[in-house]
């Protein structure tokens, strides 16, 4: 390893990072970003990066937006900071929820605001739970989620959270919440399964296990429309509307997780658009604001609604808010930032590329590495394997996915390896089509130097 740079030694003697292994990270320190443009970065060196994971699944309309910047700094001149405890409020939350109850791809009656997609699903349950509380019935609280599921890292998000790691040694899952069987046809559908017999049997599994607790005890499936950071999953055809029926039968409510699918990634502006379902509510975070400041969200139809203003009328008090929930400057930018989407018509931008991209995708599935390459819109999941018949995964200690990242950064190029050597891409919606092309081309590099490395070291190819 060469010697780490000043800055990086200060990193490495001050930071806890998260998600890594923070004992081989003392060695290789961290890439240190300096400024951004466009779909590019660059590191303290001056080497260009095209930011393939738009920041952590996030940064739609890219780097170096000026109208996001000057509308930020407009708002701290006029008002830095201002809040909604106790009936205070401000112009700028309320004309970003007024925008996204009109772009709500449901009936959407009130927006509740917070910072992080971990906090809008903690607060997902909460809801549930104190609405379950006001219809009187306390004893169906239990919320099934997936395996591989990704919802945030607090303590009920991480328990809907369907990823080992963020489990083992946290003394997580909290009792409570369950998991069910992750859709992904590559890994979990038997040999000739159709894709519809695939959801059959899901759905059948969710309604197994919801009749085996007790439906009087289970109040909420949560569900990312297209699972991200499990190793992007899409579920198999008629998914959701078999899920749904089943939510409906034992009068289950029904979140979902837009946390990464919202605003375009998927083609349209709601993941559940492109799958066709419909929600009771939904989680909002990341490309709302386009990642310039965080802010997040629980839009909640008018049913909760009323459970819950007929609760905190019973208690005296609907107790639960954020100091930051709503913060004016991130909402003015959020605010900015959809008028962005549909002005400029990022979304339909987006999916016009979708078909480029996804081709540039697939074609990697004749990669000797690669198990699976899969996607939809602008987001994909390439599945490194040691085995392309038998789909045998790397040993763990090997880190594949990550030596798959190290060259890739080598190319210029940021992309992620998550849940088992799964190399994601999730570049921002404003991506030109040669950016794509240059993209797939120093991806498909990195894989080859990927796979030269892995021949030198006689891990078991076959
Ligand atoms: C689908 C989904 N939900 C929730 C979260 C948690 O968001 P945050 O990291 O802002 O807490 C993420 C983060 O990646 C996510 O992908």
């Amino acid at each position: 390893m060469p010697p780490l740079s000043n800055l990086a030694t200060r990193d490495v003697e001050t930071l806890v990072h998260p998600f890594i292994n923070l004992a081989r990270f003392r060695d290789s320190g961290p890439l240190i970003i300096e400024r951004g443009q466009g779909v590019t970065v660059y590191d303290t060196d001056g080497k260009a990066y095209i930011e393939a994971m738009a920041g952590l699944w996030c940064t739609a309309l890219g780097y170096g937006n000026e109208e996001l910047v000057e509308t930020a700094a407009a708002q701290m001149r006029k008002l830095s900071f201002a809040h909604l405890f106790t009936g205070k409020s401000h112009d700028a939350a309320i004309e970003l929820a007024e925008k996204l109850k009109e772009i709500a791809p449901v009936p959407i009656s009130k927006v509740f605001f917070c910072n992080s997609g971990s906090e809008a699903n903690d607060s997902q349950v909460k809801l549930v739970w104190y609405l379950n509380n006001a219809l009187g019935r306390p004893r169906k609280k239990k919320i099934i989620s997936r395996m591989k599921a990704y919802h945030g890292v607090t303590v009920v998000a991480a328990s809907l959270t369907g990823l080992p790691g963020n489990q083992r040694d946290f003394d997580l899952p909290l009792s409570g919440f369950l998991h069910t069987t992750c859709p992904q046809a590559y890994r979990f559908a038997h040999d000739g399964e159709s894709e519809e017999a695939f959801a059959t049997r899901l759905a059948g599994e969710l309604d197994a296990l919801i009749v085996k607790e007790g439906a009087d005890t289970v109040a909420a499936f949560i569900a990312e429309p297209v699972m991200g950071a499990g190793g992007v999953i899409v579920p198999p055809k008629t998914y959701y509307e078999k899920i749904m029926a089943v939510c409906a039968k034992h009068d289950v409510f029904m979140i979902d997780d837009e946390v990464i699918c919202g605003f375009g990634r998927l083609g349209t502006m709601f993941g559940c658009e492109k799958l066709y379902f419909r929600p009771h509510s939904i989680s909002i975070a990341k490309a709302m604001s386009s990642a310039y400041l965080p802010i997040a969200g629980v839009m909640i139809p008018e049913a909760m609604y009323q459970a819950l203003l007929e609760e905190s009328k019973k208690i005296g008090v609907f107790a639960h808010g954020f100091t930051y929930g709503g913060h004016p400057v991130s909402a003015a930018v959020a605010l900015k930032a959809i008028e962005i989407y549909v002005r400029d018509r990022i979304v339909e931008t987006g999916a016009a590329r979708a078909p480029q991209f996804q081709a540039r995708l697939a074609a990697l599935n004749a990669h000797p590495l690669v198990g699976e390459a899969r996607g939809l819109g602008l987001i994909g999941g390439i599945e490194l394997v040691a085995d392309k018949k038998t789909k045998r995964s790397f040993a763990p200690a090997h880190a594949v996915g990550a030596r798959a990242v190290a060259f890739a950064e080598a190319e210029g190029l940021i992309v992620r390896s998550v849940a088992g050597d799964v190399i994601t891409l999730c570049p921002p919606l404003i991506i030109g089509a040669e950016e794509v092309d240059e993209l797939f081309d120093r991806l498909t590099r990195a894989l080859d130097r990927t796979l030269d490395w892995a021949t030198r070291e006689r891990l078991a190819l076959e």
